[in-house]
């Protein structure tokens, strides 16, 4: 049915003519083209919440960039607010939730999420992949239940979410409440989002890196793990623990079909602690800062690192907002290009 299922195959291990290539946050960022559909809606909870709206800049990218897959735009925020803390998103600023996680007594007002509260996401995965026609696969996603905790608690961005952890060292019982809470919600909504047709799911654990390996096995791997028992039957599914570098193998070990690196990680040791997974990754985005030339062999050497089958070509983390759209097409340009 799927007119290029590049993605598919190289998540599935099995044989393709070239890497595929997307871009992590590739719809908004770096297309004016998104400006002006978020410019239609009242702020970007409506917007999120907006099928129509999100359908259109979810095509965005495959028809400007010339991406290989197209990923739903949503946010990982919306299932604290399914299940009962609203978050607002501040312009220049990020998330900010008016109320936070503090003590076990918050979780009473807390609930698991009912995917038919999240069937903005549903419709708007529907509406896509009828616009999308088979051209590419589309990619579902959803935070990691660490990563949601963190921001459960603490509210906002912040460089050490020493607050989430906090947590984690001063009530691990709420903490493993709460993480089993968001982990139950998280797998009913993806399974509601591949229902609804999306072909492949990704797990951010974008927060990953502020723990440490035995906090890492304590608080996140058990909760992947389930996410990715839960989901893999159904489709591949991409775990993606931006700074865990002694994630790898663990990550692997949750019979995930692909792990996604940061650029600071490196290709031929991930090869070596995870054979039989696929990678994705690992450009540096400031890598599409550089002069074209520069672009062009640093895609290429990446290339040569990871080598054609089990690799799917991305950035290490995603685009940032003030990026040349024109070198962030050279860069995708570079790779379908390659002469394998
Ligand atoms: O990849 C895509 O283009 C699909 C859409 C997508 C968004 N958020 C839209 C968005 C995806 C996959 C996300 C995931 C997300 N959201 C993550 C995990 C990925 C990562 O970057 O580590 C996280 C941590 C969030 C939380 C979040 N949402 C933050 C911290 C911010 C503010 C800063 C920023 O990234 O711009 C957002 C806002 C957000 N989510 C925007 C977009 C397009 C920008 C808001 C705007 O249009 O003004």
């Amino acid at each position: 049915m799927l007119k290029n299922d590049l993605l598919l195959r190289a998540a599935r291990g099995e044989a393709v003519e070239r890497a595929p290539v997307w871009l992590m946050r590739q719809a908004g960022r770096v297309l004016t083209e998104y400006k002006a559909t978020r410019s239609r809606a009242k702020n970007f909870v409506e917007f999120v919440k907006s099928p129509d709206l999100a359908c259109e800049v979810t095509i965005q990218p495959v028809d400007i960039l010339g991406v290989d897959a197209a990923i739903i735009f949503s946010d990982i925020l919306v299932i604290p607010e399914a299940m009962g803390l609203p978050y607002e998103m501040i312009e220049a600023k990020g998330p900010w939730f008016p109320e936070t996680v503090k003590s076990a007594g918050d979780l009473q007002k807390l609930h698991v999420a009912d995917p038919y509260q999240l069937r903005y996401v549903t419709d708007a995965i529907r509406m896509t992949k009828k616009e999308l026609d088979g051209r590419v696969p589309l990619i579902g996603f959803a935070g990691a239940p660490w990563t949601i905790l963190s921001y459960m608690v603490e509210g906002s961005g912040s460089k050490t979410f020493s607050k989430a952890k906090q947590f984690l060292y001063a009530d691990p019982a709420t903490a493993h409440r709460l993480l089993d809470m968001i982990t139950e919600s998280t797998i009913a909504y993806l399974n509601a989002q591949v229902d609804a047709g999306a072909d492949l799911v990704q797990v951010f654990d974008s927060w990953a890196g502020v723990l440490g390996e035995a906090q890492f096995r304590t608080f996140s791997l058990p909760y992947l793990t389930r996410i990715v028992d839960a989901l893999a039957p159904r489709v591949p599914v991409t775990l993606f623990a931006k700074d865990a570098h002694y994630a790898i193998g663990a990550l692997a070990g949750t019979g995930c079909s692909v792990i996604g690196l940061d650029w600071t990680m490196s290709p031929s040791h991930c090869r070596e602690v995870a054979p039989n997974t696929t990678l994705q990754g690992n450009a540096d985005p400031c890598l599409l800062y550089a002069s074209e030339a520069a672009i062009v062999a640093g895609a290429q050497a990446m290339l040569s690192e990871f080598g054609k089958q089990r690799y799917i070509c991305n950035l290490g983390h995603g685009l940032y907002p003030d990026l040349e759209r024109t070198k962030v097409k050279l860069f995708v340009d570079t790779v379908k290009a390659y002469p394998w």
